[in-house]
């Protein structure tokens, strides 16, 4: 595991965007898994001032989406379909047609999940997915007790997510269940980049970096993934405890050519 504590959710959000900017420059038509919530958005207005001044562009690159929230369609003011719209696919140049999202509103949830499960292979996998974290250790909507080697599927909301995400909303009824990816799903991604900000995450990426790996944090799961790149500001690195040890990576990092990879 690669992990980087930056002086800032600024500094992260442009670690992120260089990580992902490589990537496309390296292989254009890369498959990019793409997250929603709050932490992404600075990587997203970043990737966007890369298109628009540094000519970074998105072409041909594919997407596949973490989650959507079940019986809700791609125009609900809370769906993730129109988050994404709003935070990233509306502002660079992505053909529509090669941005792919579960469909919340299916008549089929569990057909849905498998088609996508399906796509994903066919499409060749996943490059690069990105990933948040709950403060509840979740990844996706794979809450605490998901299986570790889970598969796209329906699965109910806790009720911190209910909280977290803030759902209710005197027009609208809560959903409290989504369609996500599953953590083997997410594991077999080439690579992953985590990004946590701020001090509600601390616990979490504690957990999810240096406790045992348990169905209790879900993000444990990427201790698993042997091309994993974490990304965190002071204050969500706050309870690790290899800190000293991330420092002296850190230093050993700038002694070596850019090109000799990860250590
Ligand atoms: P957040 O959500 O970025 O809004 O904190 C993270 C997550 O739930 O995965």
């Amino acid at each position: 595991m690669d992990v980087w504590i930056l002086e800032s959710a600024h500094a992260v959000a442009v670690k992120a965007a260089d990580i992902c900017g490589e990537l496309i420059q390296r292989k254009p038509d890369a498959r990019l898994g793409l997250a929603t919530g709050a932490t992404p958005q600075a990587l997203y207005a970043e990737l966007i001032r890369r298109n628009r001044q540094d000519h970074l562009s998105f072409a041909h690159v594919e997407t596949f989406n973490l989650d959507e929230y079940l019986g809700i369609g791609p125009d609900h003011p809370q769906s993730f379909h129109r988050a994404m719209r709003d935070s990233l696919f509306a502002e660079v140049d992505i053909d529509p047609a090669n941005t792919h999202l579960l469909r919340g509103d299916s008549s089929d949830p569990v057909a849905e999940a498998r088609a996508y499960e399906a796509l994903i292979k066919r499409r060749g996998g996943i490059d690069l997915q990105i990933l948040g974290i709950g403060r509840n250790g979740h990844i996706g909507f794979n809450e605490p007790g998901s299986s570790l080697g889970s598969r796209t599927r329906v699965k109910t909301l806790a009720r911190a997510t209910l909280r977290d995400n803030q759902l209710g909303h005197p027009d609208f009824e809560e959903p409290i269940m989504a369609i996500t990816m599953g953590i083997g799903t997410i594991l077999d991604a080439r690579a992953l980049v985590v990004l946590a900000t701020g001090a509600a995450k601390a616990e979490a990426v504690a957990a999810a970096l240096e406790g045992p790996l348990a169905a209790i944090c879900p993000a444990s799961a990427i201790q698993l993934h042997p091309d994993a790149t974490v990304v965190l500001d002071p204050e969500a690195a706050a309870d690790l405890r290899l800190t000293d040890y991330y420092e002296l990576v850190d230093q050993a990092r700038r002694r070596l050519p850019r090109t000799s990879g990860r250590i």
